[in-house]
């Protein structure tokens, strides 16, 4: 039997073959037979927006594999600069390229002083550090103008090492101006994760003692953000990079997508929740109200996975192994009774509603001293990778400009009145 769909236009009798290919069909071969009709998708539910080699996600069986590797294996086994390169040069490094590709970002990390003096100072103390982030990520773009020449692969590639080695510390820039402290430049002796920790925590002269079990899981939780296909932030660097803006402005636009509530900003909406819930006796109550409508059950819910999320899996584990050195979070009670409540409810279990990624890694980062406006932050570090491997993967493949269609449901032809009459 061929692989292919036949589609006949009742209007005129005329049909056309469309071809399957890996499950999709070409909207161009339907348009050659229906010019005009489009397909009404606004969340892009049915669409396909991208061929891609980067990340494989299987939403009914619960697999998630970046570049062929599954992820509980990379979790395991890799540190989150190795996945940085598996995702922006598509393999994980050998020794030797490890040690050059750790040399490259440790010395690309420092960012203009100008930056702390001027971007981070203008913001109001009370600022949000994903507003602060969000902005300085776009204003790096007049830091680094050379960027704009997008079409150059070794450009990009030169811009791909920036912006992962300059996250962690903008993030901490951000955060160090929100409570007050003095920046901590970073340190190129130190290993990613704990040169982060260090200019996040590090307090006077004496030297910051990276606790190597909350290094590891942190480091963990940057590989399992690390990408997700086409999430609605990497959605907003192909439609933002395929204008070739440059990847500062490009990558703000994904972090701003991030920031929301739905989205990456689940994670702190989660610990609000677990905050509002207060108390393991409450679970019910909060449980009932979500399924009359009044409240979302944050953490819980995904486009894709209708199975447990395999990155919330991981994080329950971890969660585990952090709290053995920072003691218990009082909330995991709570957060575990929601989740035995829910999964066993008709309401979730009819939606295919599991935890996601979210559910679980608010109340590690808490643990570990990050404050909750932190969250989305840590989450947009692990994701930088993702989104550059696909901002880098879209311009190395000629795509055109995106520009979806509208079904226009706005007045007919009219006259402007004058201004007496309207
Ligand atoms: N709590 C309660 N009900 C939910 C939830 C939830 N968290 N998520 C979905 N539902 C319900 C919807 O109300 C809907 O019910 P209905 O059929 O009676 O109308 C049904 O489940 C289907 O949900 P949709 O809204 O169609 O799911 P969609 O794919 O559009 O949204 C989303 C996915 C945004 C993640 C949603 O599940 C949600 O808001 N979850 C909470 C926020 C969250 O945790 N976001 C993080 C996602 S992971 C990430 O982005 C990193």
């Amino acid at each position: 039997m061929a692989d292919s769909v036949t589609i006949t236009d009742n209007r005129t009798g005329q049909t056309v073959e469309v071809p399957l290919v890996d499950g999709t069909v070409s909207a161009k071969a339907w348009s050659s037979l229906l010019p005009g009709v489009w397909f009404d998708d606004p969340s892009f539910s049915a669409t396909s927006g991208a061929d891609s080699a980067i990340t494989f996600l299987d939403g009914g069986a619960g697999l998630l594999h970046y570049r062929g590797y599954p992820i509980e294996q990379l979790a395991e086994r890799t540190t989150f600069l190795e996945v940085a390169h598996l995702l922006v040069r598509d393999e994980l490094p050998t020794a030797s390229q490890l040690k050059d590709w750790q040399r490259e970002i440790a010395e690309a990390a420092p960012i203009h002083e100008n930056f702390h003096k001027r971007i981070f100072e203008g913001f109001r103390d009370d600022a949000h550090t994903m507003g602060v982030l969000v902005s300085s990520i776009a204003a790096m773009s007049t830091f680094w103008p050379d960027s704009k020449d997008i079409e150059n692969p070794d450009q990009r590639r030169a811009e791909i090492v920036r912006l992962i080695a300059k996250m962690p510390t903008v993030a901490a820039g951000a955060y160090r101006r929100n409570v007050g402290l003095p920046y901590v430049f970073p340190d190129p002796e130190l290993d990613y994760t704990s040169n982060f920790l260090a200019m996040m925590f590090k307090v006077g002269d004496s030297p910051y003692e990276v606790n190597p079990v909350l290094r590891d899981a942190l480091d963990m939780l940057f590989v399992l953000h690390a990408d997700h296909e086409q999430n609605c932030s990497t959605t907003a660097v192909r439609v933002v990079g395929s204008s070739h803006a440059d990847p500062y402005v490009t990558v703000a636009s994904a972090a701003a997508a991030l920031y929301g509530p739905r989205h990456g900003g689940a994670n702190e909406a989660v610990l609000r929740m677990l905050e509002g819930i207060g108390d393991y006796s409450n679970v019910d109550n909060f449980i009932t109200e979500v399924k009359a409508g009044e409240q979302k059950l944050m953490g819980f819910g995904h486009r894709v996975y209708k199975n447990y999320d395999p990155r919330a899996k991981i994080l329950k584990d971890t969660a585990h192994r952090v709290f053995d050195v920072t003691g218990t979070n009082p909330l995991l009670d709570v957060a575990l009774k929601l989740e035995e409540v829910a999964l066993a409810d008709e309401y979730f279990v009819e939606r295919s509603l599991y935890p996601n990624v979210d559910f679980y890694s608010g109340l590690i980062y808490q643990s570990m001293g990050f404050p909750a406006e932190m969250f989305t932050v840590l989450f947009a570090i692990g994701r930088t990778p993702g989104w550059l491997a696909h901002w880098d993967e879209m311009l190395s493949r000629n795509s055109r400009i995106a520009r979806p269609r509208q079904r226009y449901i706005g007045p007919a032809d009219r006259d402007v009145p004058d201004i007496d009459s309207r």
